[in-house]
């Protein structure tokens, strides 16, 4: 079987799927859980030098994705030294613990959760164009700790900018991306903002967005020679090998998490298993940074047939619905769909609507 396992700075995971910071990881409680769902390290739901105060209601469920107003960790600092963390630490895997938000907030708390931790990581969720913040946040941690210290970016940054920055601070680890806003769902029977934050406004995470969170760690991974921890949209195994071929060292999984539970962490672990063996890879050495030795600098223009796999086709249709051309059609006599190669575009649309893997480029 392949193997999974990854080396994080001088810590050794099993696998390389993580709890992200958020409610599955919200005390000691839930690392366990965490942890019997597979995961291969805890990472625990951000603190700060306070309880916070979170909005309520503060979660749901939209349309390809998810919506939170949460802030950080709605249990005080004091309650996680002196129980959480203890419990966290006794799941026996290496611990991140989750820290925010300003500078002068880290540097106080950092010296204090070192103990209990294998390594920081802090929650800016910063949105402007200066990295100045991120920057003095990272310096803060790195003066008070000996541990490694990652920095968490929002999407809605300069990605290249941001993560050199981080980098020449001396970070010793990218996470990204945190949840992307602010954005807005109404309750229709209400007709009022859903959420309880001022004007209703929270942050989306989940599904929607996975392919900014892959660009995202395909352009930081681009940036910078420290390791690149990739989060946003992960659900599969597939979603967790795409961001290894993108460059991530591991990635993490939060709304995922909150949908389906903390079995999750192993359901993609194991889906990365299968698709590995599979495919004759033996570790995920074999495959991190593939995107990367890849790309395209320049644009393609050539039109590429897809090509049918007749055994695979059932005839479902999902293709020919979809096809905008009107290039596909259902052939009564081999009872698989045709191409037309004269009205077909190259557009490759059909490939991914196809669920039979019966359609390939
Ligand atoms: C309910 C909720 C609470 C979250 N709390 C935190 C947090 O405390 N600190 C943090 O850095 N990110 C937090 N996040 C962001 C996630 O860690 C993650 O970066 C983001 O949701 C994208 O990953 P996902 O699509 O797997 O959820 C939270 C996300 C959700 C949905």
């Amino acid at each position: 079987m392949a193997d999974l396992s990854v080396r994080l700075f001088d810590l050794e995971l099993k696998n390389p799927v993580m709890p992200a910071a958020g409610p599955p990881v919200k005390d000691g409680r839930a690392a366990h859980a965490a942890k019997e769902g597979g995961a291969g390290a805890i990472v625990t739901k951000t603190i700060s030098v306070r309880a916070a105060r979170v909005p309520k209601p503060n979660m749901t469920r939209v349309k390809g994705g998810f919506i939170n107003t949460e802030l950080w960790s709605e249990l005080p600092p004091e309650r996680w030294l002196a129980e959480e963390y203890p419990k966290a630490v006794k799941t026996g895997l290496p611990v991140i613990v989750g820290l925010g938000y300003t500078s002068k907030e880290i540097r106080e708390l950092a010296g204090r959760v070192e103990p209990f931790a294998a390594a920081l990581e802090l929650s800016t969720h910063y949105l402007g164009n200066d990295p100045t913040p991120v920057v003095e946040s990272i310096r803060a941690a790195k003066d008070v700790v000996d541990i490694p210290v990652m920095v968490k970016l929002s999407p809605q940054v300069d990605i290249p900018r941001f993560a050199s920055a981080a980098e020449e601070a001396g970070a010793d680890g990218i996470v990204l991306i945190n949840s992307l806003g602010p954005v807005l769902d109404i309750d229709l029977e209400t007709g009022r903002p859903l959420l309880g934050s001022e004007q209703g406004y929270g942050w989306l995470s989940g599904d929607a967005i996975f392919p900014l969170a892959l660009k995202s760690v395909f352009e930081a991974v681009q940036s910078v020679d420290i390791p690149v921890i990739g989060v946003g949209g992960i659900s599969s195994g597939a979603d967790a090998l795409k961001m290894i071929m993108a460059g991530a060292v591991a990635v993490q999984v939060c709304t995922a998490a909150i949908i389906n539970g903390p079995s999750v962490y192993g359901k993609i672990v194991r889906e990365m298993e299968q698709f590995m063996d599979e495919h004759g890879y033996r570790s995920l050495s074999e495959i991190r940074g593939m995107a990367q030795k890849r790309r395209r600098d320049t644009a393609s223009y050539a039109r590429i047939i897809p090509e049918l796999v007749e055994d695979k086709c059932t005839g479902c249709g999902l293709c020919i619905t979809s096809c905008v051309y009107d290039a596909i059609h259902f052939s009564r006599d081999r009872k698989t769909v045709i191409i037309d190669e004269v009205r077909c575009a190259g557009c490759g649309l059909c490939v991914s609507r196809c669920n039979f893997a019966a359609l390939y480029l």
